[in-house]
């Protein structure tokens, strides 16, 4: 149960005053810090992939372990493409396990942003996961480099913000209002009675980028206008840079492991203080009860092949792999063979849907249609096919308790 909708775990924030820490993370020592704060403070979190910090992890590599991290916990969790800039990084971040995306297409003009966003929310719902837009301009690129990229702040409007909710069909907001990604120069000035405006308008719950460095009062006042997700990494790169600095001067022996002890336990503790500063501290169990969990189905068919031998079977199944695992909501086909010879259907494909809605999308999608009645059904005669979902039962719990006692 414990990874959860997005949209669900949002809304519940923004309508019970409290905001959910998007935390971007680079590494596992910032997976486990994260999750263990979350733990600690029994507060929902999001688990958030920059697309601008692909350069420095793997980003295919890093989802099987933050998933399990999700899927592990025993506190409400969503997994995020923080600034995606495509539709086609959404549709990999989908395929990869984030059930919440980003379109970051905010430095287009108007109309093209709406465009671009449409086009990432149409495909997005249809893989039943939510999508947040952006409009206006929050200076600075995600990552503690950010004070070297500032340009200037170009400010959400309550008008624009109607118009481009409503047409693009975004789910959450991120508004410019004053914050910066990254390091400040000087007291970051926010337009609190420009952001009460915009929640008047909108109604939906709105996200700000750039929380390093705000103050106490900053965030209360952001909470009460309608704030329910708030982004946050340079503080936690900084905090995990002091640490590495000081295990230089007191370890000079043991190499790596020496010199990133103690990173998870410093991000915990950052990331303890956001949840209790925001709210959300203490939302677990009462957020859990209002949440869809968020849970695979699986597509399974059973067949036989008739007239094209084995060789065009075998064709057929190659081609139909190539065309079904781009379909957006996939996330992985298996085809194969029965391991024994007398079984009463010989082949099978077993496609495995991020969410249920795609059980729906993936019948109607034009390449699945085209697959079917040009390659598969001529030659599949007999078959059966059933839509299987996890039982919630399947999620494994793992006590958190353990762990903190071997954190790092
Ligand atoms: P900070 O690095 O300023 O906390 O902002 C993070 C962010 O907004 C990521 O999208």
């Amino acid at each position: 149960m414990p990874l959860v909708d997005m949209k669900d775990m949002l809304n519940h924030a923004y309508r019970h005053g409290y905001a959910v820490g998007a935390f971007d993370l680079v590494s596992l020592d910032f997976l486990e810090g994260i999750m263990t704060a979350a733990e600690r403070s029994r507060a929902p979190v999001i688990l958030s992939l920059a697309e601008s910090h692909f350069e420095y992890f793997d980003f295919e590599l890093v989802m099987p372990a933050v998933e399990a991290a999700a899927r592990r916990a025993s506190v409400p969790v969503a997994i995020h493409l923080d600034h995606g800039g495509s539709l086609a990084s959404a549709v990999t971040a989908i395929r990869y396990g984030c059930n919440g995306v980003m379109v970051d297409a905010s430095s287009q003009p108007l109309s093209d942003n709406i465009q671009a966003t449409r086009a990432v929310v149409d495909m997005a719902h249809a893989c039943g996961v939510p999508v947040e837009g952006e409009l206006g301009y929050v200076p600075g690129v995600e990552g503690e480099d950010a004070e070297r990229h500032p340009g200037e702040v170009a400010y959400t409007t309550p008008e624009q913000a109607g118009a481009y909710v409503e047409q693009s069909g975004v789910d959450f907001l991120a508004v410019s209002i004053g914050t910066v990604h990254g390091r400040m120069k000087g007291e970051p000035r926010l337009d609190f009675q420009r952001l009460q405006q915009i929640n008047e308008v909108l109604g939906i719950p709105l996200v700000i980028h750039g929380g390093t460095g705000l103050s106490d009062d900053q965030f209360r006042q952001l909470i009460a206008n309608g704030v329910a997700k708030i982004n946050y990494y340079t503080a936690l790169s900084d905090a995990a840079a002091k640490q590495i600095n000081e295990n230089t001067k007191t370890d000079t022996g043991s190499g790596y492991t020496g010199l990133v002890k103690h990173l998870c336990a410093t991000i915990a503790t950052e990331v303890e203080r956001c949840m209790h500063q925001w709210g959300a501290a203490g939302r677990a169990d009462e957020l859990l009860s209002h949440c869809q969990a968020w849970m695979p189905v699986e597509h399974l068919i059973v067949y036989n092949v008739h007239g094209v031998g084995k060789a065009g079977a075998e064709t057929m199944i190659a081609e139909g792999r190539r065309i079904l695992s781009a379909i957006p909501g996939v996330r992985e086909v298996f085809t194969g063979e029965a391991v024994q010879n007398d079984a009463e259907y010989q082949y099978t494909w077993l496609v495995r849907f991020c969410h249920l809605a795609v059980v729906d999308s993936y019948r109607e999608h034009p390449e699945h249609v085209a697959f079917a009645d040009k390659l598969f059904r001529p030659v599949a005669g007999e078959r059966i096919s059933i839509d299987y979902q996890m039982l919630a039962t399947d999620v494994t719990h793992i006590e958190y308790s353990n762990k903190e006692k071997v954190m790092r």
